[in-house]
């Protein structure tokens, strides 16, 4: 924590990310302790260290937040607002999140072990933008009207679904609350946001932010707590309309059961991934080289649609492996403040030793491990960029989600071939291939059973196009139109005109 914070003060401008010893949660705009008076400790990754302490919600938090979010939703002036006004609010959230990107992204790579430049430059905007994209929606979710027959007026009103309840991740805290948040907000929804354990502070800090806008109390509540807890409560609770969910695919079909055995809530789940990311010998080289490196460490690997089944075709393999594994080599891990960094720790113990342990396996297994395989230092979670080549489909590290640093390269010889191999995973949310010849670019992008794909690109996202996933990988889609309608149902009001 020393020399991470003694470089936050000097990229911040002297501000050091504002900790308090304990942080408490936000529920119907009070600022509160937890019922149990419990708290927990959230770890700076690159030490292991404390950060501070955090109110620990549990179940009786959970009920006073929806409570409170009911209150808001029915009684509250959020209800009355107009569609217009709700937008406005939005985008002075979006203004003060921007106003305060330095503090958020430097607090954002504290708590989560990111780089800091990435925080600033990649989380943050993507933040503000996807409120701003939403802020322009509220006054532009309408119905129809329908035709049918006899002397009446039929048409259907899109309204808030209610109380929604939000449990999002540890790998992109900031971002995964936008994406919950804007679409509810937007929608006219009040909400019980609870944050991933190992990364409480940023989802604290916005809705701060959120109060300063004058988002009326209730309509936002966040409680921090573990997830069979806090987590439990809100998908099993009785008066929770809807909940949003990212996270690992064991833990969505917990969620979608508990809410099955409540009240039937909507579900919305955002899971992993097992992404083919496909190089043609007629790709442009160096930029799959790129796009494949960015696509895989990127956020230490921890990103849902890393592109970890790397399909490399046999003309150009060993060419490419070389310019691979130069880059890996040379990329840089360490302190996430310093400028240079590229690769900052993995966010827990927990997530270090399960990567490492895929490193195992993977050797254990046969794959050919070209560089990486170790820890970096002594304390925190460090892990060296990681290369095996040589890997089949039916490895563990080519079937399991790793979430890390390691990069798993499977050989191919066609286009058949890669189609059925790619698909052969019960994930399905991203998939790229790099090509010259737009017909197997096509091709590919409809054959390919996820819900992205990118084109000699990859990691390319906007609050306007939607994401997530087909089988295994989530139900549902955010950001963009299509994740207006999560937060809606549709009413048909039907008018007798008389004779
Ligand atoms: P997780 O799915 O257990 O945790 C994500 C969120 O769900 C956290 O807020 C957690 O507190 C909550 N949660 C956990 N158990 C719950 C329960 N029984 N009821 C309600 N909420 C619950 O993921 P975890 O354990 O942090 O990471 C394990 C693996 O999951 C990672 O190695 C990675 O493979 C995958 N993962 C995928 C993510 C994605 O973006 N798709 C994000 C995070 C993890
Ligand atoms: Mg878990």
């Amino acid at each position: 924590m020393v020399t991470a914070t003694a470089s936050a003060r000097k990229k911040t401008n002297g501000k050091r990310p504002r900790v308090k010893a304990q942080e408490p949660m936000l529920i119907g705009g009070k600022w509160v302790d937890s019922v149990s008076g419990r708290t927990f400790v959230t770890l700076n990754p690159c030490t292991g260290e404390p950060i501070c302490q955090v109110a620990e919600g549990d179940k009786a938090d959970v009920d006073l937040a929806v409570k409170a979010a009911r209150k808001a939703f029915e009684e509250g002036p959020w209800s009355k607002m107009t569609a217009a006004e709700r937008g406005r609010l939005m985008h002075k959230l979006a203004d003060l999140i921007e106003e305060n990107a330095d503090d958020l992204a430097a607090l954002e790579s504290l708590d989560n072990g990111k780089p800091y430049k990435d925080a600033r430059n990649i989380d943050v905007p993507l933040t503000v933008k996807c409120y701003r994209y939403y802020a322009g929606w509220t006054d532009k979710i309408h119905g129809k009207t329908i035709p049918i027959e006899g002397p009446f007026f039929c048409y259907t009103r899109h309204e808030p679904v209610g109380v929604v309840g939000q449990i999002i991740p540890w790998n992109f805290p900031l971002l995964m609350q936008a994406w919950k948040w804007g679409p509810a907000l937007a929608t006219g929804c009040t909400m019980v946001l609870k944050p991933a354990e190992q990364t409480p502070l940023t989802a604290l800090r916005v809705a701060a932010l959120a109060q300063e806008a004058g988002i009326p109390d209730g309509v936002i509540n966040v409680v921090p707590g573990f997830g069979p807890t806090a987590g439990a409560a809100i998908s099993g609770h009785m008066d929770v309309d809807k909940v949003a969910f990212t996270g690992e695919h064991t833990t969505g079909q917990i969620i979608m059961k508990a809410a099955a055995e409540s009240n039937l809530k909507r579900v919305t789940l955002e899971l992993g991934g097992k992404s083919p990311n496909v190089v043609f010998a007629d790709a442009d080289l160096d930029a799959a080289v790129e796009g494949a490196y960015f696509g895989l460490f990127f956020n230490q690997g921890q990103c849902c649609c890393a592109g970890s089944r790397l399909f490399v075709e046999d003309k150009i393999h060993d060419q490419f492996v070389d310019k691979m594994v130069k880059k890996a080599k040379a990329r840089k891990v360490g302190d996430p403040f310093d400028p240079a960094t590229e690769q900052g720790p993995q966010v827990s113990q927990e997530q270090f030793d399960r990567v490492m342990g895929y490193i195992k396996a993977g050797k254990t297994h046969g794959a050919k491990m070209l560089c990486g395989g170790n820890r970096v230092g002594t304390k925190g979670y460090f892990i060296e960029p990681t290369i095996f080549d040589n890997v089949t489909d039916q490895m563990k590290i080519a079937r399991e989600e790793i979430f890390g640093p390691v990069m798993n390269i499977l050989r191919f010889k066609d286009i058949d071939e890669v189609i059925q191999r790619g698909n052969k995973t019960f994930y399905g949310l991203a998939a790229a291939v790099w090509t010259r010849d737009i017909g197997k670019a096509h091709r590919l992008a409809n054959s390919l059973r996820a819900g992205t794909v990118w084109i000699n690109c990859y990691d390319v996202f906007d609050a306007a196009a939607p994401f997530g996933g087909f089988k295994m990988s989530g139900i549902g889609r955010e950001l963009g139109e299509y994740a207006l309608q999560n937060y809606t149902e549709v009413k048909t009001v039907t008018v007798n005109l008389g004779q």
